[in-house]
């Protein structure tokens, strides 16, 4: 089969930043592939972050403009595409070792196409290993140019050919892609794509590109669509959303001020995530203060406690930076839960570097983490950091201690929360037991309730009766909704 390389992606071009302006773009979809996808369906693998999850909500927009129908039978599908992460090794493992499974698939039915794209396909060294070793792959396509599936998969069916087209260079800003949004209660925003801080250990500046914000109009504009459409709760995504509008060229407008903005169109709940404590000003800390709509759950990634790996991770705070901006938040913002993402075993961690994470851990009062062993991301600078001391048991050893710890806030910020009344938002029936309601409180906890389906879409208040490690147990005391 022939191999069709439209663009494949280079570490060396990846890296770089271009000095130019964005672009920004209004999608419109080909009238020749209205039809492409009639009497076929389409299956869809999402893996990684919430970037991955709002991209996937695109991808199927464009797939069910294009007449795909959705399958959840693998079997059945026409066009299966795996929307893949690269943030770890063991996620890159989850696609290749299913991408082998499918290879089952495609010798049973000759004509299923299958695709791929997200962050693997953003890296060269995966783009090599698809095309020698995974024949079964069709096309792939990155990042940057989700707006041209339509483009790619029409020359794919109707060429027979395998197409990669991954582009290296941050595409444009491309407004007015269709959407189908996985829930009708809440709703991912992406405020910016990209991330410009390079931390020595983290491929997503590579895979994602250059910072770029879309505009305020844009984003207002869609929560006004979704206030109508009746959704309770928006995210605002970014890799880093406290850099919101550091791009802007021409014109100052930043995160303080679009939270200020879409706090008073009235959506019932916001939320914004993952921040990067060196960009977190005291606008944004009076923003969330000021607004009841702007819940106080703040996800604050640390990764280690000691100054020393933190300079080797280029994090550009240090320790005591930190912990003054975490003091700051709690005394402005009283009911806050933080909670934050540690990664163990970094080389040059040494026991002693290891401990003051976990004072740290215990200082900052978190109310949970994300804990991660490091792992080897090829061409970022920490992959060829060598630390012979580290060995596999070392780090299992850190992430156990740690995860003893990150249990207990877990628990303690539970515990908070016994007894009191709080706003729960019922998001749908638990996944184990049918009967009981489940949905999360302002400060973003799980709380499952015995009750009635009609108040799914609701914000109810809600009596905690019971606090656990990973929920809270509660008893609706309203029906005022
Ligand atoms: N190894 C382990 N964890 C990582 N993260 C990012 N890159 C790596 C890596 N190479 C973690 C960080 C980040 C979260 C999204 O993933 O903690 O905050
Ligand atoms: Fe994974 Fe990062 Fe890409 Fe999200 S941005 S899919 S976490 S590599």
């Amino acid at each position: 089969m022939k191999t069709n390389i439209i663009n494949s992606p280079k570490v060396i071009q990846e890296r770089k930043r271009l000095d130019k302006n964005n672009v920004f773009k209004e999608f419109v979809l080909d009238e020749s592939y209205k039809n492409l996808g009639k009497d076929k369906t389409y299956y869809l693998y999402t893996y990684g972050c919430q970037g991955n999850e709002s991209d996937s909500e695109k991808i199927r927009g464009l797939l069910e403009e294009m007449s795909f129908t959705i399958t959840y039978d693998l079997s059945k599908a026409d066009l299966i595409l795996m929307n893949t992460c690269a943030i770890r090794k063991n996620a890159e493992d989850k696609v290749f070792g299913e991408l082998g499974r499918l290879k089952q698939l495609k010798r049973k039915n000759p004509n299923l196409i299958i695709g791929l794209s997200g962050c693997m396909a953003q890296e060269e060294s995966v783009i090599n290993k698809l095309l020698t070793k995974y024949q079964n792959v069709d096309f792939i396509f990155g990042t940057h140019n989700i707006d041209s599936l339509p483009k790619i998969l029409y020359n794919t069916m109707s060429n027979i050919e395998r197409y990669v087209d991954v582009l290296s260079y941050e595409g444009d800003i491309v407004e007015n892609i269709p959407i189908v949004r996985e829930s009708n209660i809440k709703a991912w925003v992406p405020i910016m794509y990209g991330c410009d801080e390079f931390c020595t250990y983290c491929i997503v500046p590579y895979t994602r590109g250059k910072e770029r914000s879309r505009l305020k109009e844009n984003i207002i504009k869609e929560v006004e669509g979704l206030i109508k459409e009746g959704y309770k709760e928006i995210t605002l995504l970014g890799q880093n959303v406290n850099a919101y509008g550091k791009d802007f060229v021409g014109f100052k407008y930043d995160f303080g001020d679009l939270l200020n903005d879409l706090s008073k169109l009235g959506i019932e709940r916001i939320r914004f995530t993952t921040n990067n404590p060196k960009d977190f000003d005291d606008k944004q800390i009076e923003a969330i203060k000021n607004s009841s709509n702007i819940m106080p759950s703040i996800h604050l990634p640390v990764q280690s406690g000691s100054n020393k790996v933190l300079h080797k991770m280029n994090r550009k705070y240090t320790k005591e930076e930190f912990i003054s901006l975490v003091d700051k938040i709690y005394k402005e913002i009283p009911n806050v839960s933080i909670t934050t993402d540690i990664i163990v075993g970094f080389p040059s961690e040494t026991e002693e570097d290891f401990k003051e994470t976990l004072d740290l851990f215990k200082r900052c009062n978190f109310e949970g983490a994300y804990t991660f062993i490091f792992s080897k991301r090829e061409g970022t600078p920490a992959y060829s950091y060598i630390d012979e001391s580290i060995t596999e048991e070392v780090q299992y050893d850190r992430l156990y201690r740690l995860n003893e710890l990150v249990n207990e806030g877990y628990k303690r910020g539970n515990l908070r929360f016994k007894d009191k009344i709080v706003k729960v938002l019922i998001e749908g029936t638990s996944k184990n037991q049918p009967d009981t309601l489940m949905g999360y409180t302002e400060n973003n906890k799980l709380v499952n309730i015995k009750g009635d389906s009609k108040y799914i879409g609701k914000i109810v208040n809600v009596k905690i009766v019971d606090a656990k490690t990973w929920s809270l147990d509660g008893e609706i005391i309203d029906d005022q909704n």
